[in-house]
């Protein structure tokens, strides 16, 4: 099956945006676009919170989150329960996200990568996957503290 990915950008992440989805769009791989595709100010809480809410509610398997740092994505979509989102600056740290965090978002920022180097990044990301074993059992812990606090949010309203 094709697996699905979610993508996302403010007025900052859109050029990179359209360079991935371009070229890493296969027949077993699709994106679907949560925007912006103008180049307007939109502010990147709204994007990074569609595109994080599609991604722990299951309906695509990864997403991939750009603005000017990537930061601001980051911040946004690590408070969605069940979401891992990695800011990565080289292809290292995106093969160890995927490898070892199994993180499923990956965050860019545009102002602070050259498109190639972010094309590589994108590549490393796919091409790794999960390896479990010890780093199951500390995803789980980072599962346990959403728990924790998601129901501590809960019993306070
Ligand atoms: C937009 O100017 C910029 O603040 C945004 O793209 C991002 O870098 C925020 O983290």
């Amino acid at each position: 099956m094709s697996m699905r990915v979610a993508i996302g950008n403010d007025h900052a992440g859109l050029g990179l945006k359209g360079i991935i989805v371009e070229r890493f769009t296969t027949p077993d791989r699709q994106f679907v676009d949560f925007g912006t595709n103008s180049p307007q100010p939109v502010d990147y809480p709204d994007i990074a919170a569609a595109v994080a809410g599609a991604v722990a509610g299951g309906e695509y398997d990864q997403g991939i989150l750009i603005c000017g740092t990537g930061i601001g994505m980051t911040i946004t979509a690590n408070k969605v329960p069940g979401i891992r989102a990695a800011l990565c600056h080289d292809c290292f740290t995106a093969t160890a996200a995927r490898e070892h965090n199994d993180a499923n978002i990956l965050t860019l920022g545009e102002r602070t990568l050259q498109p190639e180097a972010a094309c590589s990044i994108v590549e490393a990301w796919f091409q790794a996957k999960f390896s479990g074993g010890r780093h199951s059992r500390r995803v789980d812990k980072i599962r346990e503290l959403e728990q924790k606090y998601c129901s501590c949010l809960s019993e306070q309203k």
